[in-house]
């Protein structure tokens, strides 16, 4: 009789937000010895990711993009973003399957934290049942923004609030007039909007802005600085607590 075949193990690991040091001990070991390292990458575009830990992979692991089809176009219907883009996280996942159902552990690399806005997540819902799954944190881009900010997050008893730029303006508006202390992330095309809103609660004086947190090319600039058309995908802003003196 045939042996049922072992099935691999699906790995999600953070590899913090962009300087390779960034990643944690545990993540760089089962990177390392994971035969398959699957990513994904926008169309055309250099995946941010990969290209942390890229120096790390050896010659002999195999390398999955993970490609995604759309990313913020503007589809016309009869295209719709939600119904492609779950067509492409069960392909992707059918793909991944291929290798774990041979025996082979797969790494799905996510900038940051997997589980902190990341796209492994949907192959998890996807592959989590099936087989046996290890997730490990990373450093998220909000914490690697706020230290090479130099400035602390949240003071003694403060809440933090992390909200989307996606936000609609008055939702956003109502959300950081409570909040304490703020990360907004997810910008891009959403600048304009989330600058108006700060301007309106009169809180940009207290919003820093940073750009590819801890990368090479990191740029940390006062928020009125900052050209609206140009505002890339990774950036985000931080309003941190009011400071506390202990
Ligand atoms: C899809 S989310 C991924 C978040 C990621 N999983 C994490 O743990 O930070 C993408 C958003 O994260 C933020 N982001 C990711 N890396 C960044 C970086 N190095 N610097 C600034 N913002 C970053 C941006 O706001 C971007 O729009």
């Amino acid at each position: 009789m045939e042996r049922e075949q072992q099935k691999g193990q699906l790995f999600g690991l953070g590899v913090g937000p962009g300087d390779p040091e960034l990643i944690t001990v545990k993540a760089l070991r089962l990177l390392q010895a994971a035969p398959v390292v699957a990513y994904f990458v926008a169309k055309g575009k250099k995946s941010n990711a990969f290209g942390i830990i890229e120096n790390y992979l050896k010659a002999e692991q195999i390398t999955v993009p993970l490609v995604y089809p759309v990313t913020t176009e503007k589809l016309e219907p009869p295209l719709c973003y939600e119904s492609i883009i779950a067509d492409f996280y069960d392909t992707a996942a059918a793909q991944l399957s291929a290798y774990l159902n041979v025996g082979r552990d797969v790494a799905v690399i996510c900038e940051g934290d997997p589980f902190f806005y990341g796209s492994y997540m949907y192959l998890h819902d996807r592959l989590g049942a099936r087989y046996v799954t290890d997730v490990v944190p990373g450093v998220c881009s909000m914490l690697g923004g706020t230290a090479v900010l130099g400035a602390p997050l949240v003071y003694r008893n403060q809440s933090l609030s992390v909200l989307s730029g996606v936000l609609p303006h008055d939702e956003l508006k109502r959300r950081l007039a409570d909040a304490d202390a703020s990360v907004i992330m997810k910008l891009g095309r959403n600048f304009h909007k989330v600058k108006n809103v700060l301007d309106e609660l009169n809180l940009s004086g207290r919003a820093l802005y940073v750009e590819r947190a801890t990368m090479q090319n990191q740029r940390v600039v006062p928020i009125n600085d900052v050209d609206p058309m140009a505002s890339p995908y990774f950036s985000l802003i931080v309003i941190p607590g009011e400071k506390w003196q202990g």
